[in-house]
């Protein structure tokens, strides 16, 4: 498939696409733009090769798409708030998003979309891993989405980045971090389709329900959406892009591959409440 300015190659019927014929250094014109999101609506998630990024081009990139999201936790380098950086070398004790997630899902109004960049890579490994929760919605029985229908969440950023500052030393005890109650199943606003929006790794419970019966329904709902029947996986090389929709997806980045180096930067867009 092509739009009228970009190549568009499915890698799995059910979510994933290779973008090609653009060059992500130079400012996007509107179609470029039109086209981007179109795809990105049907594929959930678009990966591109050889793209050289700096930190400007990189943040002037995500601004096509929306105001830029600041990280609740860590901050980004001097003089750019907005980039978030990925790393990790043999010192590492861990590594961002090691467990499945939906980028700061604890936000009352969370991130849209991010925009991953590497220029460094290791030798092999470091693949990260991305699931379509709307194909998982899609094949849960009629009375199990009933039985969803309705139900919020609540998402905390408290233990995840307490837990973080604590490996990395960093003392956070003057530091509030966001919580936030959202729909199980939430609607994308551009596709109109249905999707799955629990994680294991910022949901803490299902609001109202007994704690029994939410940590039963979560475990269910994780196990059923890590399937890999609605998984991509992308094997990075130096200076590719992943551009995924947190409205669509979840994904987990595979450390394999210690004491290697990964290393690269973010760009989160800000997006809206979750309905
Ligand atoms: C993240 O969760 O944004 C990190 C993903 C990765 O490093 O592959």
């Amino acid at each position: 498939m092509s739009l009228a300015s970009i190549e568009v190659k499915p890698v799995t019927p059910r979510i994933g696409a290779e973008i090609g014929g653009i060059d992500l250094t130079r400012p996007l014109s509107n179609q470029q733009v039109d086209d981007l999101h179109e795809a990105l609506a049907a594929h959930q998630v678009l990966f591109f090769r050889n793209q050289q990024l700096d930190l400007e081009q990189q943040k002037a990139l995500g601004r096509h798409f929306g105001p830029l999201h600041i990280h609740p936790n860590t901050p980004g380098p001097a003089g750019h708030p907005e980039i978030l950086p990925i790393h990790a070398d043999a010192e590492s004790k861990q590594v961002a998003g090691e467990r499945w997630h939906s980028d700061v899902s604890c936000d009352e109004e969370p991130p849209l979309g991010s925009i991953l960049y590497l220029h460094t890579v290791p030798p092999s490994g470091g693949d990260t891993i991305f699931a379509s929760m709307s194909a998982a919605y899609d094949a849960l029985s009629p009375k199990f989405k009933a039985l969803l229908e309705g139900l919020t969440a609540t998402h905390s950023g408290d233990h995840v980045y307490r837990r973080s500052n604590a490996i990395r030393g960093i003392d956070d005890r003057d530091r509030v971090f966001p919580k936030a109650s959202h729909p199980i199943v939430r609607t994308h606003p551009v596709s109109g389709r249905k999707a799955l929006y629990v994680n294991e790794t910022f949901t803490t419970h299902i609001d109202g329900l007994p704690e029994e019966e939410s940590r039963a329904i979560l475990s269910f709902l994780y196990h059923h959406a890590a399937q890999p029947a609605f998984q991509v996986r992308f094997r990075w090389q130096p200076d590719s892009i992943a551009f995924w929709d947190n409205r669509a997806v979840q994904h987990i980045a595979m450390w394999d591959y210690h004491p290697q180096v990964r290393s690269g930067y973010r760009v989160t867009v800000k997006g809206d409440r979750p309905f």
